[in-house]
């Protein structure tokens, strides 16, 4: 440990990511620490905390523009693949941390460092995905994280950050632990540890209360390319900026709100809330294009896929054979993805009210319709039946007596 002379520390302003700084210094005696805030579209005042690392004793305090990168390369995916951890989870947190990783590495090397660091605790899934990622992108470097190794209250932590001049928290700290991107907000802890315990009104930002949201309807168009959002109502737009415009509709009519009992890699349950307005719906919608552009049977198949990339990513296996080869069967069923969604925005629902897709549509009004228009050929059933049910009547003929209600 001790021939670490530089490192790259992941920075977040907060008590323990600041006291990591001195701790590194006089525990680890290393010389140089460099932090490195990454901007993921949270809504910091980021040259304050960049201040806060130089004064804490950083020699160099890095802001890392990250919010396009984001979007482009790790949001946009997960829509194309329809990425929901237990079915709910749509990751906005467990995307961010490849990404930072990568940056970690990146400065490291540019500044020559020998070794990074982050203030993940040995509890959570973070620090799974950054050393599984640091490991994956940069085999040779070396990890360190104090946090793991500690043990201090937060009283403790406190005090020995007072000892080296970093000021003692002056806002209250909030009871719950939240991580916010521009893909959303996770809470947990705190009295939400209680699983029945419901959650109060004042730790959502992004999405209205039923009381709150509006009494009206709002339809709302979303456009996909290839299975990527490209419009909403007709506008077309930057992708950052259709999740923030996504994140508006939805935020404001109270969808997106997720209260769940998560499996945590290390084999813990936690009670999670989250709100991702924007992200589930966009996700919403696109698994609606693709029932009507996408055969029946690599629906059936994509969403094992789909599970499969969901628990990838949620695991901390971003960077990995299996996730590029995943992504390499979503993207190529993308080409056809293209159309429009309508959807009914009203009190924390977004109801899905229509599909359109002018040249990828499977749907076929002349073999649907009970109109005289009806080109299906009704006669040809019956042959199909006869071979479709033959196996299942043999079996029958000779095992009626395993016949059940
Ligand atoms: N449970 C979520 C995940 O693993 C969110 C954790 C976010 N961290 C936090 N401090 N709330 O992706």
């Amino acid at each position: 440990m001790s021939s670490v002379k530089k490192v790259v520390l992941a920075y977040s302003g907060g008590v323990d990511t600041s006291i990591c700084i001195p701790y590194l210094k006089e525990k680890y005696g290393i010389k140089e620490v460099i932090t490195l805030v990454a901007d993921l579209g949270q809504g910091e005042d980021l040259q304050k905390i960049r201040d806060k690392a130089l004064k804490s004793g950083a020699s160099v305090s890095l802001i890392g523009n990250l919010v396009d990168t984001f979007v482009d390369s790790y949001a946009f995916p997960a829509i194309r693949s329809n990425a929901l951890y237990g079915g709910k989870y749509p990751l906005s947190t467990a995307l961010a941390r490849p990404l930072i990783a990568k940056e970690l590495v990146a400065t490291s090397r540019e500044y020559n460092a020998d070794a990074v660091a982050h203030g993940c605790t040995g509890k959570g899934n973070d620090q799974v995905r950054f050393d599984l990622a640091i490991n994956a992108l940069a085999p040779d470097l070396q990890i360190i994280t104090p946090a793991r190794e500690w043990n201090l209250s937060r009283e403790e932590a406190i005090a020995y950050g007072e000892k080296f001049g970093i000021p003692a928290p002056v806002s209250k700290k909030s009871p719950y632990s939240i991580d916010v991107n521009l893909l959303g907000r996770s809470i947990e802890a705190g009295v939400l540890e209680d699983p029945m315990r419901a959650p109060s009104e004042d730790i959502f930002e992004m999405t209205s209360s039923l009381k709150d949201a509006p009494d009206l309807p709002q339809d709302i168009e979303i456009e996909f390319k290839k299975g990527f959002p490209v419009a909403i109502d007709g506008a077309y737009m930057s992708r950052k900026d259709i999740l923030l415009k996504a994140n508006l509709l939805a935020g404001k009519h109270g969808f997106g709100r997720i209260d769940m009992i998560e499996d945590r890699v290390v084999g813990i349950k936690s009670r999670e809330i989250y709100e991702t307005p924007g992200l589930s719906l966009l996700i919403k919608a696109h698994k609606e294009l693709e029932t009507l552009t996408l055969t029946h049977d690599l629906i059936d198949f994509k969403e094992l896929i789909e599970k499969k990339w969901a628990q990838l990513v949620y695991q901390g296996y971003w960077f990995s054979p299996l996730k590029n080869a995943l992504d390499g069967f979503i993207n190529n069923t993308q080409e056809v993805v293209n159309g429009i969604v309508k959807i009914q925005l009203f009190k924390a629902n977004a109801t899905i009210i229509g599909r359109l897709s002018n040249n990828n549509s499977l749907y076929r009004e002349d073999l649907a319709t009970y109109s005289h228009l009806d080109k299906f050929n009704h006669k040809n059933a019956e042959g199909f039946i006869y071979m479709w049910g033959m196996s299942n009547k043999i079996w029958a003929e000779s095992n009626s007596k395993y016949l059940k209600d």
